[in-house]
């Protein structure tokens, strides 16, 4: 007789690399060679086998001879500058944002990607549930970027923004389009989107016949860059960690309008919105 569901241990079951990188003790290149160097073991055994399967609630596995630990859950804003990559490593030797976080306390990964020449606003954590609530289109949080475009954008091409354009991977959904300010030759905008898709905003500003020549993302839901240094980065705020879905489930979907509707400094209104706050 099988037990009753109630009773039944449901196992926690990862491979062992992946054990050391959710727990944001570092890369799984890293476990990898901490495995392999045979550092590690399972219920005392020494284990070299990166895939082998483990259940969190029930094995003891240990480093070095210390018990492993559930890292505190870590969480951090980074101002990304122009030029650097949000990947770990470059094959390139390329700058990542790996180089200004240093010592976060823990092995972050980024809460989706900014392209190489975005700045702006990236949030870094180890809490891998946060960082897929975040990204998830299904959850609709919202993020801010300011873009200076090749051309100026008539109203009718702000319509065609917000109502949605036709990329190669589908239709945009919704946006909020706010025009910033124009000049001769160039447009000004601000873009609200509830999606995170590969290039969105270059596309986006493509389909209606301009170019997107500076983009700066200055927030995800109600969390903005403010006066934060470009290169710099400092822990999320309680409120905001909470504002973004916070560690429970289920709270995801907090409305961020009142926030969006508060005043906010302009990034874009200098030459170079990179240098000028460096
Ligand atoms: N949209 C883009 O085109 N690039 C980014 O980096 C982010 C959004």
């Amino acid at each position: 007789m099988p037990d009753k569901p109630s009773e039944i241990h449901r196992p926690q079951l990862k491979t062992l690399e992946r054990v050391f990188s959710k727990r944001g003790m570092g890369s799984r290149t890293d476990a990898r060679s901490w495995i392999g160097a045979g550092k590690v073991r399972v219920n005392g055994k020494i284990v070299t086998n990166p895939d082998h399967w483990v259940d969190l609630d029930r094995d003891r596995i240990t480093i070095d001879g210390k018990l492993l630990q559930n890292a505190a859950r870590i969480y951090v804003l980074l101002y990304k500058p122009k030029g650097y990559l949000t990947s770990y490593r470059d094959p390139e030797g390329r700058p990542t944002v790996y180089d200004l976080i240093g010592d976060a306390g823990a092995w972050l990964s980024p809460v989706g990607r900014l392209d190489l020449d975005t700045s702006g606003l990236l949030i870094m954590t180890n809490d891998t549930a946060f960082a897929e609530r975040v990204t998830n289109p299904e959850h609709k949080v919202a993020k801010t970027y300011q873009l200076k475009a090749s051309t100026p954008i008539s109203d009718d091409q702000m319509e065609q923004l917000r109502g949605g354009v036709t990329l190669s991977d589908g239709p945009t959904r919704p946006a909020e389009v706010r025009r910033v300010r124009d000049s001769a030759k160039y447009s000004f905008l601000e873009l609200t989107i509830m999606e995170g898709r590969n290039r969105q905003v270059r596309r986006m500003l493509e389909a209606v016949g301009s170019k997107v020549l500076k983009l700066v993302r200055t927030g995800i839901g109600p969390v903005r860059i403010g006066e934060l240094p470009i290169g710099k980065w400092r822990r999320l705020t309680m409120e905001e960690i909470d504002a973004l879905g916070g560690r429970s489930v289920g709270k995801a979907n907090a409305s961020t309008s009142e926030f969006r509707r508060k005043p906010r400094p302009r990034y874009l209104s200098c030459k170079n919105p990179d240098r000028s706050r460096s």
